[in-house]
C-alpha cells in the first residue's frame, strides 16, 4: 500500500491503556466479529462496518490499535497501517487479510485480537486497484502474492467485475500450499454461493479462472507468476494465445515491491500503460501491506 498516509498515524487520540482500548472510547472503533488463523504468518479478521462507510471494491483503509505508552509522557498514539478491504461492498461486515510479523509494531499485537475486541478503523477508503482506474477492456488479470490477494477478494465478489469483462483471471503466488488457503476458500465461496450465482449468473461464474502457484513447496503448479508469464507457460496452461494486448487486456497487481516492479516491466513490455483514478489506463499497481 502507499505510504503517503503516514502522517495520519500520528493523529492524537485520548490516551487509554491497551486493556481499556479493547472496550471503550476510541472515536473510530469497530468491533472484531471473527478471527481466522491460516498459518503462523497469516490470518484474517472481520469487523463491524460503520453505517456511513461506502467504498469501492479494491480500496484500503487505515486500521490499527493504540500503541504502547510513550515512556516519557505516558501518552499513547494510534498505530495504524493500510489494509485492503477484502470483503465485497455489499457485505454488512468488513473483512481484512493480514500477515503476522513477530516483531512488527502493529501485527505483533493485532494477531492476538479476538471477537469482541475493538480496533481503530479510519473510515476514509482510498486506493488505485479500482475499476475506475482502468479503461474498458475484455480480459482482466489480477496478479497477487501473499496478502496482496486481499483487494481481489473484494473485487472478485463485485458483480461489476463480471459485467465489465469477458474473462477474469486471478493468479496467487505464495511460498507454500497452506498460504493459498485463504484465496482457495474465497474462490470456492464465489463458485458455490447461491446468492452470488443469482447475482452474476452461470455465465458470469464461467468467466472466472483461478491460477494458484507455490514457490517453496511442491504443488500442482510451481513457480513465480512472473517467470510463468515470461516463459509463456501460464498462457499455455490456460489455453490462451501467448501475450497481452493494450486493446483487450487490463491488469491489477498487488504484492511485494519486487513483484510489482517485475510485473510492471512485463506489462509495459506488452504495451500496457499504468493508470490511476485521475487518468485511467490499462493496468494499476498497489503494494501489499508488509509490516
Ligand atoms: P519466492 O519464494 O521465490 O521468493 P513473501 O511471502 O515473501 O511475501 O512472498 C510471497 C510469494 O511472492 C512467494 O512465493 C515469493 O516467491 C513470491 N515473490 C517474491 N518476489 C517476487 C517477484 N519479484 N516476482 C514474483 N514473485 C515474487
Amino acid at each position: 500500500m502507499p505510504s503517503g498516509h503516514r502522517p495520519d498515524i500520528m493523529t492524537e487520540q485520548t490516551p487509554v491503556t491497551q486493556a481499556a482500548a479493547a472496550k471503550v472510547t476510541l472515536p473510530d472503533a469497530q468491533t472484531v466479529t471473527e478471527v481466522r488463523h491460516y498459518t503462523d504468518r497469516l490470518f484474517s479478521f472481520k469487523t463491524t462496518r460503520p453505517a456511513s462507510l461506502r467504498f469501492r471494491s479494491g480500496e484500503f483503509v487505515m486500521i490499527g490499535l493504540m500503541g504502547d505508552a510513550d515512556p516519557r509522557t505516558g501518552k499513547q498514539k494510534p498505530l495504524l497501517r493500510a489494509y485492503s478491504i477484502a470483503s465485497p461492498s455489499w457485505d454488512d461486515e468488513l473483512e481484512f487479510y493480514s500477515i503476522k510479523v513477530q516483531d512488527g509494531p502493529l501485527t505483533s499485537k493485532l494477531q492476538h485480537i479476538e471477537p469482541g475486541d475493538e480496533v481503530i478503523l479510519r473510515p476514509k477508503p482510498v486506493g488505485t486497484l479500482v475499476h475506475d482506474a482502468l479503461l474498458p477492456g475484455k480480459r482482466l488479470w489480477l496478479f497477487a502474492t501473499g496478502t496482496g490477494f486481499a483487494p481481489f477478494s473484494s473485487l472478485l465478489r463485485d458483480p461489476q467485475t463480471y459485467e465489465d469483462y469477458d474473462q477474469v483471471i486471478v493468479t496467487h503466488t505464495c511460498r507454500d500450499v497452506a498460504e493459498l488457503t485463504y484465496s482457495g476458500e474465497i474462490i470456492e465461496k464465489i463458485r458455490t454461493d447461491e446468492l452470488f450465482a443469482e447475482l452474476i449468473g452461470a455465465e458470469g461464474l464461467a468467466k472466472l479462472t483461478y491460477y494458484p502457484t507455490t514457490t517453496r513447496e511442491e504443488s500442482p503448479k510451481m513457480g513465480r507468476v512472473t517467470d510463468l508469464l515470461k516463459s509463456g507457460e501460464l498462457f499455455r496452461d490456460l489455453g490462451l494465445a501467448e501475450g497481452m494486448s493494450p486493446d483487450t487486456d487490463r491488469a491489477m497487481v498487488c504484492g511485494s515491491i519486487g513483484l510489482n516492479l517485475d510485473l510492471k516491466e512485463i506489462l509495459e513490455g506488452y504495451g500496457l500503460r499504468e493508470g490511476a483514478n485521475s487518468e485511467p489506463a490499462e493496468y494499476v499497481v498497489e503494494k501489499a501491506f508488509v509490516g
